[in-house]
């Protein structure tokens, strides 16, 4: 990656909300400049206050919010933002969303139900963002969701780097379930490995069923691909399944670290030898267990917001295979 120079004229401004500090921070510490002045707080009733405290006029700023637990407060924060962004006279705001959440429901899969995922990219739009800079959507698709351009980063270069480290012999790539084939492809090419892929059923949003496994994984070394871990159900009946039927040591990658409800609690307890995220989401202290890795996507960000800037090419950022898979 080439290495980001300092800021000349100044023109570029970094905000962010409150969702993901750390990593808002590493970000600017790459870009080499500060953080944007923002007061974020709260109104007696709950209403959230925010207020630019530095002159952002004619600048190019970039906000950046996952839109991780709390959703709904994140989202609206960053609403707010961006509303405070542009009546200050920004001259262009990218929304900068390293976990885009709500990315599951993106299509009605049942009847009467929403597509929560295309109106929340309605409300970025019309709040007045010009740009959408994200990471490892839940489905590549959901870039059309936004009549904006979106640059769409992988984190493959990442977490494929830390994986390349551990020389792991007889390795074979598992998708959790049958959406995720694309995003394990992409691993499976990178590694000139194998595929197996489990067909799983969901039986509620927090439990799954695994009904069979599709390609060889006996006396195999394992790493699972997966967008996300919300429940941690998908992974540990997935790596559970894995074993039953030979595999070895399990591994797992899975970008965006949601770790809702009963998730740390069944990774401690599973067969999973270890869980590499990233920081999309910040991981609280409770999260912070021994069996989870977490790897920082934070120069990646730097580096694609440094090259919008600069009206300069982002595809360079990501392995091919991620997106040929
Ligand atoms: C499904 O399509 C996703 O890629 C994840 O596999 C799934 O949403 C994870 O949810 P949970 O951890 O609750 O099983």
């Amino acid at each position: 990656m080439p290495k980001i120079q300092k800021q000349k004229n100044g023109s570029m401004t970094l905000l962010a909300g409150g969702s993901n500090p750390e990593l808002a921070i590493n970000i600017a510490r790459k870009l080499d400049i500060p953080l944007g002045n923002v007061l974020l707080g709260r109104f007696p009733e709950g209403e959230i206050q925010v207020q630019i405290r530095d002159n952002i006029r004619g600048k190019d700023v970039f906000i950046v919010q996952s839109t991780c637990t709390p959703p709904n407060e994140n989202i609206m924060e960053l609403l707010i933002l961006i509303d405070a962004a542009r009546r200050a006279s920004a001259k262009r705001i990218t929304a900068v969303l390293p976990f885009f959440g709500y990315a599951r429901q993106d299509r009605k899969d049942r009847p009467r139900v929403p597509i929560t995922a295309k109106l929340v990219a309605n409300l970025i739009v019309s709040a007045g963002a010009n740009r959408v800079l994200t990471m490892d959507l839940h489905a590549g698709q959901i870039q059309g969701f936004f009549d904006i351009p979106v640059d769409h980063l992988y984190s493959i270069n990442v977490l494929g780097d830390y994986l390349e480290k551990k020389k792991l012999k007889n390795l074979v790539i598992v998708s959790p379930d049958v959406g995720g084939i694309k995003m394990a492809r992409g691993y499976a090419k990178l590694f000139r490995c194998d595929l197996a892929i489990v067909d799983k059923r969901r039986e509620s949003a927090s439990e799954t069923h695994v009904m069979h496994i599709i390609g060889s994984v006996k006396n195999k070394n394992v790493v699972i691909i997966d967008d996300l871990i919300s429940t941690g159900g998908s992974l540990v009946e997935a790596a559970k399944a894995l074993k039953r039927h030979g595999a070895r040591d399990i591994y797992a990658t899975i970008v965006h670290p949601v770790l809702a409800g009963p998730a740390i609690e069944r990774i401690q307890n599973s067969v999973i030898k270890e869980l590499i995220v990233t920081d999309s989401i910040p991981l609280s202290p409770e999260k912070r267990i021994k069996k989870i890795t977490q790897l920082s996507i934070a120069s990646l960000l730097a580096e694609a917001i440094y090259r919008i800037h600069y009206n300069e090419s982002i595809s360079t950022l990501f392995s091919q295979s991620a997106v040929e898979a």
